[in-house]
């Protein structure tokens, strides 16, 4: 039946052809012909390619007559037919590139977006090329190393940390190329294998002398933020809350890296824009990514891509979400925790679940003044549920990270944390512009929903000395700021 399909076709085109001359040659009756004319292409495009007929360029090449054909069925000598299968454009790019970062002397990260089903069927490879400016030096090439930290979360594309690491040292202050080579090796199409090549880092005199003085300087920052993607209508009041509580919390050196994948709109802005001022913040715009089907606004690639672009510049970085709050006893200083975590490369950090609408009877009326982890003080106390944790990295030591913990390190994992740090969460409040408070409690406990919660006051307590901080480090601005 699909036989009689593309000789139809075949026909159709032909006659298409014909009948085109044939419109050129008579051009008195152009008039009369004119709705046929924008009929018969736009009828081929549905019945010979399945592609949408509105897309004009396309039912165009269809009838180019100089474009090559498709290959046709074939009669074998023994009466067999041979099908074709004849392939037109292509879904998805190979790689598409963020960014890449010079990690050592001899070793690079390299990270971006890649086909899913390549991977998932295929054995993509990635060649590393060391080309240095000056032509009388060698040229290096070693085979990268994959590391897929979202395997089976992502969609068309999938997360890839190519970690290129030579032999021997490469470059120095003449400057040089990182090119990575994509070979497909057959995944895809298995008669095809090709190769895409890309330039993934070009390294100037400057950029060299400036990665070597922080390779060998110690780490800027003690503690750096790694924000995830942000998007949706967040609360500009709760992002005030949360910067102010960490900037205090982490300290003079310290910073935050914060993502934009469309959810800083004004409101939000307005209250980065004191601590950006003030040096504690960087706003990245990743909204670009958003083209590019991946997981969950390719979390997973700006966490790698502020993982090596950080890297030699904190001791500590952090990866947790805009409405968690860190938290370690009053005895100690976030200072003091990791000192005594010093020996891992990674800890996680234990959650503390907060109802995101109880809130306490004596507040009544006046809970729209309080902030959110002032007035949210019920506990969810629910037992034997797997939360999900949060980690702190140092930052030399690792090859690649997630979102819950990392898997590509250099040294040891730690998860007894508990009683020196853990961090409240406060789920869906950050996207929430009403008021919180939606019950208000007169007792220490309660259940609802059959969910146990109890009152724990821990971040209520020091909500006055945030408040107190806030004002000190960047005055009133921010007094006024909606929910
Ligand atoms: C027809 O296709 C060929 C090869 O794809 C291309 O070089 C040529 O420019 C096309 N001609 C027209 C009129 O589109
Ligand atoms: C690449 O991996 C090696 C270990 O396999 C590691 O030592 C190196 O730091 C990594 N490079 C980067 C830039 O992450
Ligand atoms: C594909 O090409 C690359 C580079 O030319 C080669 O190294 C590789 O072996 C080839 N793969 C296959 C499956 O032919
Ligand atoms: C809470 O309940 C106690 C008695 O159980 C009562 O004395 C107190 O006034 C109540 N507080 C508020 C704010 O309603």
């Amino acid at each position: 039946m699909f036989v009689g399909v593309v000789w139809n076709c075949a026909a159709e085109l032909k006659l298409v052809l014909t009948a085109i001359l044939f419109l050129f040659s008579l051009i008195t009756i152009l008039q009369f012909m004119s709705s046929r004319f924008n009929f018969i292409p736009s009828n081929l495009g549905t019945t010979c390619v399945s592609t949408p007929t509105n897309i004009d360029y396309v039912t165009v090449s269809a009838i180019n007559a100089t474009a090559t054909p498709p290959e046709k069925d074939e009669i074998l000598e023994n009466g067999v037919i041979k099908r074709a299968f004849n392939p037109f454009g292509s879904a998805a790019y190979t790689f598409i590139l963020m960014s890449a970062y010079r990690g050592g002397l001899n070793t690079f990260a390299v990270m971006g977006l890649a086909s899913k089903p390549l991977h998932v069927y295929g054995k993509q490879s990635y060649r590393c090329e060391w080309v240095p400016n000056d032509d009388l030096q060698e040229k290096a090439s070693v085979l990268g190393t994959q590391i897929l930290p979202d395997w089976g979360y992502g969609r068309v594309y999938t997360v890839l940390v190519v970690n290129c690491t030579f032999p021997t040292p490469v470059g120095d202050i003449q400057g040089g190329k990182l090119l990575v080579h994509a070979v497909t090796n057959g995944g895809g199409d298995a008669k095809s294998n090709t190769t895409d090549t890309f330039i993934a880092l070009t390294e100037t005199e400057k950029d060299f002398s400036n990665f070597f003085s922080k390779f060998n300087r110690p780490p800027k920052y003690d503690f750096l933020y790694c924000g995830s993607s942000l998007y949706g209508n967040l609360s500009p009041q709760r992002v005030r809350e949360w910067l102010a509580f960490h900037v205090r919390l982490f300290g003079d050196k310290s910073h935050f890296v914060i993502h934009d994948a469309g959810g800083i709109h004004d409101g939000v802005m307005a209250v980065l824009k004191p601590w950006m001022d003030k040096g504690y913040v960087t706003l990245q715009d990743i909204r670009e990514q958003e083209r590019f089907d991946g997981y969950y606004h390719n979390q997973f690639l700006i966490v790698n891509d502020c993982l090596h672009r950080y890297r030699l510049e904190a001791k500590w970085m952090f990866f947790f979400d805009v409405d968690e709050f860190i938290f370690v006893p009053k005895k100690s200083t976030i200072k003091s925790v990791v000192d005594s975590l010093s020996d891992y490369t990674q800890f996680t950090i234990e959650q503390m679940p907060m109802s995101n609408k109880l809130c306490l009877e004596q507040d009544r009326g006046k809970s729209y003044r309080k902030w959110g982890f002032e007035k949210l003080v019920y506990k969810d106390i629910k037992r034997g549920i797997r939360r999900d944790r949060k980690y702190a990295v140092q930052p030399r030591n690792v090859i690649a990270t997630g979102v819950h913990m990392s898997q590509n390190t250099v040294g040891k994992t730690t998860h007894k944390t508990e009683g020196r740090i853990k961090y409240f969460h406060y789920h869906g409040t950050i996207a929430e512009r009403r008021e919180p408070c939606r019950q208000l409690v007169n007792a220490t406990a309660i259940t609802v929903d059959r969910t146990p919660y109890e009152v724990d006051t821990t971040m209520r307590d020091i909500a006055g000395t945030v408040k107190r901080f806030e004002l000190k480090m960047i005055g009133p601005t921010l007094q006024r700021t909606r929910q």
